[in-house]
């Protein structure tokens, strides 16, 4: 696709970004067994608590969550077909009395204050930014209540120019492992735990099953150059995770209230 390495995400129409994405299990990278682990570096939950998914697109980790972990968890997003797949995928797996999508934006939340035991937020935070996620988020949570995100980070100090340059135009708080455990901790909370993603969140779980999407979207879209661009934008993301991988990736940052 001619043109795309000058194109930011950002100039897409959100509705087809959604259609695309309302395809796949998952809307970015990830795993249960990531999902899982993450989970295991927080303890106190009971029955009684309250969990938000925050950016929790159709719930693939909100189910692993659900499956996991006690308590009642909402999930909210702030597209509305998301939560509506997010709900039937709760009822399917019966966990709908526990189990609830909401459409709301992660920056205007209507938890009530100190009232959560744990926000997570997978793949998601960067919509408002990771220090303000972090720092308008902490007062909904109890002291001793835990937040975990993924974010996109780099791995070393210095990368070649093409990857540097894409992640400046796509999200310019990308920052190195270290520099964003400073800014959990400045934010309030004590870090816990970082680990990177594996690969296969990437490439098995989140580019491969959007290959054949792909291909019904060109077909759908035939002709329609914002839908060319669009899947050519994806490829040549999937393209760069390929070639840079050693540089960047995403990272589960726990962190608990103090
Ligand atoms: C990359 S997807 C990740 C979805 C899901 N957590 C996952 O890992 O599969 C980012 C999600 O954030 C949602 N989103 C974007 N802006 C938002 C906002 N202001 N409030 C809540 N959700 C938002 C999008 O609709 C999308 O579902």
């Amino acid at each position: 696709m001619s043109n795309t390495e000058n194109t930011s995400i950002h100039e897409f129409d959100f509705s087809l970004i959604c259609e695309y994405f309302s395809s796949t299990e998952r809307q970015g990278p990830g795993s249960p067994e990531a999902t899982i682990k993450a989970l295991s570096f927080i303890d106190h939950l009971t029955d009684e608590s309250r969990i938000a998914d925050l950016g929790c697109g159709t719930g693939g980790q909100t189910m692993v969550l659900g499956q996991h972990a006690p308590g009642q968890i909402t999930g909210i997003d702030v597209f509305p077909d998301f939560i509506r797949l997010f709900n039937q995928n709760a009822a399917k797996l019966n966990l709908q009395d526990r189990v609830k999508g909401i459409v709301g934006s992660m920056d205007n939340l209507s938890f009530q204050e100190e009232g959560l035991d744990l926000i997570w937020s997978e793949g998601a935070i960067y919509n408002i930014g990771f220090v303000r996620g972090l720092t308008e988020w902490r007062k909904f949570l109890k002291t001793g209540g835990f937040v975990a995100v993924t974010e996109a980070s780099w791995f070393t100090d210095e990368r070649p120019e093409e990857i540097e340059k894409f992640w400046m135009d796509a999200y310019p708080e990308i920052d190195t492992i270290p520099n964003k455990v400073a800014q959990m901790q400045k934010a309030g909370y004590i870090p816990v735990a970082t680990f990177i993603l594996p690969e296969y969140c990437w490439t098995e779980n989140y580019h491969v099953p959007q290959v054949a999407v792909q291909d019904h979207f060109l077909k759908k879209y035939a002709g329609n150059k914002m839908a060319e661009e669009f899947i050519g934008f994806q490829r040549y993301e999937a393209e760069l995770y390929t070639k840079y991988k050693a540089y960047y990736g995403y990272v589960f940052y726990i962190g608990k209230k103090i």
